[in-house]
């Protein structure tokens, strides 16, 4: 079996400083907040390159609370990617705000800046891209909307920890999630929000405990939504590593657009130009995409899909008054699209194998 991500491996590569750690806060009986939580944020902060990290409970929690920062009108338009997950959307509609989604472009599957822009009628405030799969959306021209119509901009960066972009402009409120797949992951849920703004960072940490920053002093309603101390744990021994784990999905990227170019109907995911991809998913487009994907699992293949219906077509977000065919590129891409394993610890014989298999499944259809 080749597994999609292989959590075990990255953990004995940190378990020595992950048990450690443990025996420290289980020794202190310490289990929320202090120096681990501080520290990790200020060490999350310098490898972003950012003024101000806040560790949350999770990655919504973030996206939610960073719109909510904002302080924008109540009910007014968030532009979002119709190709993301849907916790993007979800964390618009939880801050009071509404989605307004655009579609994504057919090369890199980010948001459309064409697409964001028409779909940012008067009453939207915010633009929310999304660095999905490892690489950053065209954040020059998500700025130029930005100031054209005067909008807030936030940045879901879930996936793309480590990630860089030449020449965008620099980075104001990113929201990020640790969950345990993700290039920096935790043992559990976490979250965080960095930002270049120190009104902005403590506006989320009030939310994120409850309002308040003294106990029993509450300044504003907010949630119970704080990194677990254990959590922070994990994520400082592992944030050590993400540089080189970022280095090894790289190399594991190039490895796979060399066994797969050429490979008839399959077209190979791109780096858009000037992006440092940190590839927290390698996603491929196929004929007859279910069909491949059975291929994949009946020959121990763990290949997954990202995402495959778009927020406008899920149940949940009926609501918003979307129908089939409003986003054409993202839903061709959704019955299209194929995520391969892909982690730091995939080796070359294992993407030679699901190589193999990915030629055999398609030479079968
Ligand atoms: C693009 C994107 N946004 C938001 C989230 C939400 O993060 P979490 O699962 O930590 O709530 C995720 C990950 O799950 C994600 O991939």
């Amino acid at each position: 079996m080749i597994p999609f991500v292989d959590l075990r491996a990255a953990h004995a590569e940190v378990a020595d400083d992950v048990l450690q750690g443990f025996d420290r806060v289980m020794r202190d009986a310490a289990f929320v907040g202090g120096p681990d939580v501080a520290a990790f944020e200020e060490e999350f902060a310098a490898f972003s390159g950012m003024p101000h990290c806040v560790g949350l409970g999770n990655g919504t929690d973030a996206v939610e609370f960073a719109l909510r920062a904002c302080g924008l009108p109540a009910g007014a338009g968030v532009v979002l990617p119709a190709n993301t997950f849907v916790a993007t959307a979800e964390a618009v509609l939880r801050a009071g705000l509404r989605p307004v989604l655009a579609d994504c472009d057919d090369d890199f599957l980010l948001l459309d800046p064409e697409s964001a822009a028409s779909a940012a009628g008067p009453d939207v405030a915010a633009i929310l891209p999304v660095h999905l799969y490892g690489q950053q959306a065209p954040m020059a021209a998500v700025h130029e909307i930005a100031a054209r119509r005067g909008l807030a901009v936030v940045e879901d960066g879930a996936q793309s920890q480590g990630s860089a972009q030449e020449g965008r402009p620099p980075a104001e409120l990113v929201a990020t999630s640790f969950y345990p797949g993700k290039n920096l992951g935790a043992y559990g849920e976490a979250g965080a929000v960095l930002t270049s703004s120190p009104e902005t960072a403590r506006a989320v940490r009030l939310l994120s405990s409850h309002g308040s920053l003294e106990r029993y002093r509450h300044e504003t309603l907010g949630f119970n939504s704080r990194l677990d101390t254990l959590q922070a744990v994990v994520l400082r021994a592992k944030l050590r590593r993400l540089a080189a784990w970022n280095e090894a999905r790289r190399a594991a990227a190039d490895r796979y657009d060399k066994l797969l170019s050429g490979v008839e109907g399959v077209r190979l995911p791109r780096t858009a130009p000037g992006n440092l991809h940190v590839w927290h998913l390698y996603v491929i487009r196929v004929p007859e995409r279910d069909r491949v994907l059975a291929g994949l699992h009946a020959a121990g293949v763990q290949a997954q899909i990202h995402y495959p219906v778009p927020v406008h077509l899920q149940p949940a977000f009926r609501r918003l008054g979307y129908g089939p065919g409003d986003f054409p590129v993202a839903e061709k891409a959704a019955g299209q699209i194929l995520s391969l394993p892909m982690h730091p610890h995939l080796t070359e014989a294992q993407q030679e194998r699901v190589a193999e298999v990915l030629r055999e499944v398609l030479s079968g259809l």
